[in-house]
């Protein structure tokens, strides 16, 4: 495997969605404030209006709450 493959394989992708969370895709560790941990697969929604009950996750509240950014 060259170094090349290497950087591709450990790159994460982070997508800033309008009035939205922001996305992160693949498989990720989470530490929660609790101490608690917890694996994600495929793409994870973060909160990024304040809104969301299930916070560091978005439940979909920013457009209710009329987030923009
Ligand atoms: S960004 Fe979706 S609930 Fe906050």
């Amino acid at each position: 495997m060259s170094s090349e493959n290497t950087t591709q394989e450990n790159e994460t992708t982070v997508e800033v969605m309008k009035n939205g969370p922001v996305l992160v895709y693949g498989k990720l560790h989470i530490t929660h404030s609790d101490g608690t941990t917890e694996t994600k697969d495929k793409t994870t929604a973060f909160c990024r209006c304040g809104a969301s009950a299930k916070k560091p996750y978005c439940d979909g509240s920013h457009r209710k709450a009329g987030f923009e950014g």
